[in-house]
């Protein structure tokens, strides 16, 4: 089946799982498409991991580079860099000296090719590097019933045929709807999202860093607010990001419980997370 609602888990709750073909290489499944393979994962390279030539995948990957560092196909990877390589893009000359942690998405089974396999003809063209690290924050076009978000983008790809948006989401802190009241939003596309730090609290709870959630399309949503900022990765797959908004106002409220939308093969990640330590 699609992808099923997966809203929220916290990645650190997954097992990492060696991957096979890539000895120091580690791997969690975020999501996963029963039917394409299409997948989010996150990837762990130990110190040391090193390839010349890898394999190439039969699957259009983006990648954002969530801590550490890594050299490949010529270019320096740090965190905040992010890439996009269509399917049979050529992998060449990697190394990690102190390892590294990725968010990957896939948008078939990532396969391996076979060496004489020729690469799609009709696939968009790659973005081999970007360092979003070094962009700034565009607050210039919003929807005004964000507004109580302070918010900011960093848009890191829109496909060319689909619209299908990936990009950087970030909220200032002490954020809340208007009055504590507020409308929900849906799409018509999944929507997914990485939160890389800070906290952004909705209905089914306060996300903290390493929370992640698949969203298929049409379904409510929020409202939100951050009491410490937020930043998150997000996507719109399979088609243009569009907001549609209820006529109705939700309440808000920063003491959300955990209450997890999950498959009831991840029902086991529904256990309230570990209190954060107070720093004060
Ligand atoms: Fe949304």
């Amino acid at each position: 089946m699609a992808r099923p609602h997966i809203e929220f888990l916290q990645n650190q709750s997954l097992p990492w799982e060696a991957e096979p073909l890539l000895p120091g290489a580690w791997t969690r499944t975020l999501s996963r498409d029963d039917e394409t393979g299409a997948c989010t994962l996150l990837s762990r390279m130990d110190p040391g991991l090193h390839f010349e030539k890898g394999s190439r995948i039969a699957a259009d990957e983006e990648f954002y580079v969530l801590s550490g560092c890594y050299y490949l196909n010529g270019f320096e990877y740090a965190a905040g860099c992010y890439g996009y390589y269509p399917a049979g893009h050529p992998r060449a000359q990697a190394y990690s000296s102190e390892g590294a942690v990725i968010l990957r998405f896939f948008d078939a089974e990532p396969r391996l090719m076979a060496a004489d396999e020729p690469a799609p003809a009709d696939h968009a063209p790659a973005i081999p590097f970007i360092d979003a690290m070094r962009m700034l924050w565009d607050r210039s076009v919003f929807d005004y019933r964000l507004n109580h978000l302070a918010a900011g983008r960093k848009i890191l790809r829109i496909d060319p045929v689909t619209q299908q948006k990936t990009f950087l989401f970030m909220t200032a802190p002490q954020t809340h709807p208007t009055n504590w009241r507020g409308p929900k939003e849906h799409h018509p596309t999944p929507e997914e999202a990485f939160l890389i730090a800070g906290d952004l609290t909705g209905e089914y709870g306060t996300m903290r860093p390493g929370s992640y959630f698949w969203r298929p399309p049409g379904i409510p949503h929020g409202p939100y607010g951050s009491r410490g900022g937020s930043l998150c990765l997000i996507r719109f797959v399979g088609g243009a990001h569009v907001n549609h908004w209820s006529e109705s106002q939700h309440t808000f409220d920063y003491q959300q419980a955990y209450e997890p939308q999950l498959p009831p093969e991840l029902a086991a990640l529904a256990l309230p997370p570990a209190p954060l330590e107070n720093p004060f």
